[in-house]
């Protein structure tokens, strides 16, 4: 029998043994957590066993075989991240959601080598919410995300803290990410090359898991759902359309949890919910489903082919997305439902200062996806926008195209106060902070948010469709925010000089700069090979630089200047 095959087959059984409950499903895999201000994300190719037969390559994080662990931060805290790149590709990893300056951001401009270490830190200052991260490496994205690259973060505040909310992680608190996937006759995820037609997955992947189920106490549950597709879009419900409570959009809690029977979540978005158990039969099982079926043209997954040119089996069709076993209550239930939940100020139209307006409109160009925002194909050395930082914007998304889209912008979150012109239009199901958000085929979308505190005329963040073969394909743009006062756009002057002690180390790396207001805007250390080692934007410099993972020999450092931008290089010898 062929290895793996046989593998294969020890997967599948011992998959069967463990399904203590139903043996049509699998358990629901859940992430592990990382919490504290220090976190190692080492980024890994891997294989998985997601159906039987052959193992399919994915990737993952600190060995998972699909997915991240979910990262743990609280609010007030700087949070320092060591992302080992150990894939034999580029690639970038984007905090989605955080407010934090550019140049730590994780766009397309902060690309990570194979083998390389990039080391961003910022203070966080969102609020309680399920935020997440993934690769953002121009053109690649989408075969990143297949792959599996990614994962969630949980911001903790004190308002959250305060509420009786589940927050027993992986028992009343489930984080459950949305996606699908297409496989080839070996089992290897398909991925278009084809950026003109849509990407949908034939079958589910519900936190990696195939068929996934889970047993959930008979008392209120808070999933935390994101929709991490490369495009499907979902009507999520549950099979005995029981009401369920909305409690967060992207950015923090809504002022009230509001109640639904159906809710729709686009690729990028998050939702917290709140479900009561407590009239179910213990052992008994319902469905939170994809009700996708009968969805008007232009929803992502509506069309009605379940193969082909924008085909796939889910497509128009009813699916569940996780099968749920109604489990014993455990000793410390939540059987409760705040009234309340925060008192947002939020930006109204009447805050905005600017006001801007940005077209869907076709892709031109071989290679490029058939959509584009005004007519212009992202270029990375194209600034679109200039943002005076501290000011209050209204952006008004107009989609006058034939399909439909999950507008998303980096750096801000952000308040919806009109579709199609009329704050009537705005649900209250996503009456909450936003950074993402479903643009439907024939409508607009008007937010207004407000640019604070992070300017760099040198690294833009993004905004983009959030369906990564469109973004991939260039409907994204750039935006920079700018106005700080330490900011100088024409380098006129030399950077001064700075030396590096001790020279050779072992161990640490100091540095002193000969005008004592130099501050490095961005350290990276290359082999003599030229390949890029670390990459330390905006590097704390106080405790030295560690280099005791560095095999000994010659290095250089690239210095850049904060003031100047301009970069000096020396070479240190690693002992
Ligand atoms: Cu979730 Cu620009 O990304
Ligand atoms: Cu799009």
């Amino acid at each position: 029998m062929h290895k793996n095959i046989l593998r294969g087959l020890i997967v599948v059984i011992s998959l069967v043994l463990t399904n203590n409950v139903n043996a049509q499903y699998n358990s629901l895999w859940i992430p592990d957590t990382i919490s504290g201000t220090n976190f190692n994300l080492t980024l890994n190719d891997t294989f998985a066993q997601l159906r039987s037969g052959n193992q399919t390559i994915t990737a993952g994080i600190n060995g998972s075989r699909f997915w991240g662990p979910t990262l743990i931060f609280n609010q007030g805290d700087t949070v320092h991240m060591n992302v080992q790149n150990n894939l034999n590709d580029s690639t970038t990893i984007h905090w989605h959601g955080m407010h934090l300056p550019a140049v730590m951001d994780g766009g397309p401009h902060q690309v990570i080598p194979p083998g390389t270490i990039w080391q961003p830190y910022w203070r966080v200052t969102n609020n309680a919410a399920t935020y997440w991260y993934h690769p953002h490496l121009h053109n690649m994205t989408m075969e990143h995300l297949t792959k599996g690259l990614g994962g969630f973060i949980i911001v903790r505040d004190p308002i959250e803290a305060a509420l009786i909310l589940p927050r027993a992680y992986g028992v009343d608190d489930i984080p459950i990410v949305l996606t699908s996937r297409g496989y080839d006759a070996t089992n290897q995820f398909t991925v278009t090359n084809n950026l003109n037609i849509s990407e949908y997955g034939d079958y589910m992947l519900t936190n990696g898991t195939p068929s996934a189920q889970v047993s959930l106490p008979k008392q209120y549950v808070r999933l935390r759902i994101l929709n991490a597709e490369i495009e499907r879009g979902y009507n999520l419900g549950f099979s005995d359309n029981r009401t369920f409570y909305i409690i967060t959009n992207d950015g923090g809690l809504l002022n009230a949890p509001v109640a639904v029977t159906r809710v729709k979540l686009m690729v990028g978005e998050r939702i917290e919910i709140l479900v009561d158990f407590s009239a179910d039969v213990v052992g008994s099982s319902l469905d939170l489903k994809a009700f996708n079926t009968g969805q008007v043209f232009g929803f992502p997954g509506a069309e009605p082919q379940q193969s082909g040119l924008n085909g796939s089996l889910l497509n128009n069709h009813d699916f569940g997305v996780l099968h749920i076993n109604v489990a014993a209550t455990t000793a410390n239930p939540v059987t409760t439902m705040p009234a309340t939940l925060a008192n947002n100020t939020y930006w109204t139209a009447a805050n905005a200062t600017v006001n801007r307006t940005i077209n869907v409109t076709p892709g031109t160009g071989i290679g490029l996806s058939e959509f584009a925002f005004d007519n212009t194909a992202f270029a990375l050395n194209t600034i679109n926008k200039t943002v005076s930082v501290n000011t209050i914007e209204e952006w008004t998304i107009v989609n006058s195209n034939i399909f439909s889209h999950a507008f998303h912008i980096h750096d801000v979150q952000f308040k919806i106060v009109a579709r199609n012109g009329s704050a009537s239009g705005v649900g209250s199901y996503e009456s909450g902070w936003k950074d993402d958000v479903y643009l439907p085929k024939g409508g607009s979308v008007s937010f207004v948010a407000k640019f604070d505190d992070y300017s760099d005329p040198i690294h833009p963040f993004m905004y983009h469709c959030h369906f990564s073969n469109h973004e991939d394909g260039g409907m994204m743009g750039q935006f920079v925010v700018t106005g700080n006062a330490t900011e100088i756009n024409e380098p006129t002057q030399e950077p001064k000089d700075f030396s590096i002690y001790p020279n050779p180390a072992n161990n640490k790396l100091f540095i002193t700069f000969d005008d004592p207001t130099m501050q490095a805007y961005y350290i990276k250390i290359n082999n003599a090979a030229g390949k890029t080692i670390y990459m330390l934007p905006r590097p704390q410099l106080q405790n030295g630089i560690d280099i005791s993972n560095l095999a000994a020999g010659i290095y250089v450092m690239q210095l850049t200047d904060e003031k100047t931008k301009l970069t000096i290089t020396k070479k240190f010898i690693r002992q």
